[in-house]
């Protein structure tokens, strides 16, 4: 299996990918890492184990439109499997989502359907919930809404931070990234309207 990831930031799940490939804890590699950002961790994340990368520069585009033009033409040439998000800081256009139908995922640091969007580990510290987790679903045109494949719970402590429990979080995150990679892989993820069924 081919897979391409988008990455924004400093890239901890995409490390968490890339370690898995290497010791072939799924049945696929990482052709091609995406960054809409020149300054993300993860693309040097990706040059150390040898991935090729794409930047595309969102400020140097002239309109959302032509970034999510280029963006799917540079999808469509390396034609994945399996794109993943993995802190991907934007909305994927329609178009994009489309041309991929049930094969983006992206991971979210919260039990969706709560704390979608920004800062999810923020929302659920002030919400004061006693438990939060993590969610790997596939992508649709909503904002974190679309059809959940795992979720891995675990506490807020009383004293936590956002900071302290998205450290929490984020060891589950990579867990469950590449267990939802190996599935897909597997041919073992059915979606049924709105739920993914796991096959045996
Ligand atoms: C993670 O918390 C992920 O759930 C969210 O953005 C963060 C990305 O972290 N979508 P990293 O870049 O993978 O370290």
């Amino acid at each position: 299996g081919k897979i391409v990831v988008l990455a924004s930031g400093r890239g901890t799940n995409l490390q968490a990918l890339i370690d898995a490939s290497k010791e072939n804890y799924f049945n696929g590699y990482i052709s091609l890492v995406i960054s809409d950002n020149p300054r993300a961790y993860a693309l040097e994340r990706a040059r150390l184990a040898g991935i090729p990368t794409v930047v595309l520069d969102y400020a140097s585009f002239p309109s959302k439109k032509e970034y999510e033009k280029k963006l799917l033409a540079v999808l469509q040439e390396e034609n994945p499997d399996l794109i993943c998000l993995a802190g991907y800081m934007r909305i994927l256009g329609k178009e994009i989502i489309k041309s991929f139908p049930h094969k983006i995922m992206n991971i979210h640091p919260s039990l969706l359907p709560a704390f979608p969007g920004l800062e999810a580990q923020k929302q659920a510290v002030e919400y004061g919930v006693k438990v939060s987790g993590c969610t790997v679903h596939f992508v649709d045109e909503g904002m974190d809404t679309g059809p959940i494949i795992l979720q891995e719970c675990c506490p807020v402590e009383d004293y936590d931070t956002p900071e302290s429990l998205a450290e929490r979080i984020l060891q589950h995150e990579h867990r469950i990234y590449k267990e939802a990679v190996k599935l897909f892989l597997e041919g073992r993820l059915e979606v049924k309207g709105r739920k993914v069924l796991r096959k045996r």
